[in-house]
């Protein structure tokens, strides 16, 4: 891809999103996801509830601080603050980078037995003009693989979409977060998971490459490489490592930044694992996080719905934002 202004405004916004001690708060969850979080914790869920519970994520004060961009889905990004702000507005006032989540989630892949394709391409360059006109900075695409079935195929066809995505994006000055996340849920172990996310990365890079997608200007969002959830006691050096050997070996160092998604995991591990990722002073990339779960379950908790513990709530999201903040360091 030739150089042009547009790249290179890719390449400072991939930039800092993924560098200066900050990270990307995931927002996005989708309506029936956020729902069933706030029937969890006692909420009714409605357009009402979903947006006081994102406003009370973006106006949570100091969150600039440790937040280079929050992660929307459609409906938020559409919605208004209670002080008829537009959210990607509010963002923008505080410093913070507003981002778009476009795919429109996983559908069975035929010919295969219990792989999934993330769908959303179907216009989708349309949409990327529209969001980016509203003020989208970032978007991001996720592709989903469990260890026990995914193959080359599934591994294929799923990269080939985000590689589609990718270009799409970069097309209309929006930088791609490129998610190729292998599930932590399952009952495998540490190499069954490296063999996994090596098998997701490899035909990533090989079809963001066939696409020309202009590697500076991207985002890689992967899983740390873990065992299945609950299934085997390794360190957070052990996670560090393996992981850092599959990145080193599938991720070109001309990728600005990697922005790890938590995948389940308790805070205190994500941090952990992305704090030992930070003591191996010869990755090529910025390392941050993109954590959904691990910093937001805290504050949604503590909000249950109710306006007077709005600000307990807030302090909640923050305490966890600064710990995985300091883990980039
Ligand atoms: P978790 O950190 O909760 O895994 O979510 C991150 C995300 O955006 C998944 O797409």
């Amino acid at each position: 891809m030739t150089v042009t202004a547009q790249t290179r405004d890719l390449a400072t916004t991939a930039r800092r999103l993924t560098s200066g001690g900050r990270g990307i708060l995931a927002a996005d969850e989708s309506i029936a996801t956020m729902s069933t979080r706030l029937e969890g914790e006692g909420v009714v869920a409605s357009e009402t509830t979903r947006r006081d519970y994102r406003q009370l994520l973006l106006t949570a004060p100091g969150l600039a601080r440790t937040v280079s961009g929050v992660i929307w889905c459609d409906e938020t990004f559409g919605q208004q603050l209670t002080d008829a702000r537009t959210f990607p507005a509010a963002a923008a006032e505080l410093g913070v980078l507003a981002g778009i989540k476009v795919d429109t989630g996983t559908v069975p892949l035929p010919g295969t037995a219990g792989a999934l394709v993330t769908e959303g391409l179907d216009g989708l360059g349309e949409r990327l003009g529209s969001y980016a006109a509203r003020g989208a900075a970032f978007a991001k695409w996720r592709a989903v693989f469990d260890v026990s079935t995914i193959s080359p195929y599934s591994a294929r066809v799923n990269a080939q979409a985000l590689a589609r995505y990718a270009a799409l994006c970069q097309l209309h000055g929006i930088v791609p977060v490129v998610e190729p996340e292998v599930l932590a849920a399952g009952a495998h172990d540490l190499v069954d998971c490296a063999v996994a996310t090596r098998m997701a990365l490899d035909a990533l890079f090989d079809e963001l490459q066939q696409a020309d997608v202009d590697l500076t200007g991207i985002v890689l969002k992967p899983n740390f490489v873990t065992p299945g959830l609950g299934c085997q006691d390794v360190s957070a050096r052990t996670v560090a490592t393996v992981t850092h050997d599959v990145l080193r070996d599938c991720v070109p160092a001309t990728v600005p930044g990697i922005a790890f998604l938590s995948g389940g995991h308790p805070t205190d591990d994500a941090c952990a694992f992305l704090r030992a990722l930070n003591a191996i002073d010869t990755a090529p990339w910025a390392m941050t996080f993109s954590f959904g779960r691990a910093l937001v379950n805290d504050a949604l908790a503590t909000w249950a719905g109710q306006p007077a513990n709005v600000t307990r709530a807030q302090q909640a999201l923050i305490a966890n934002c600064e710990r995985a903040a300091a883990a980039t360091a």
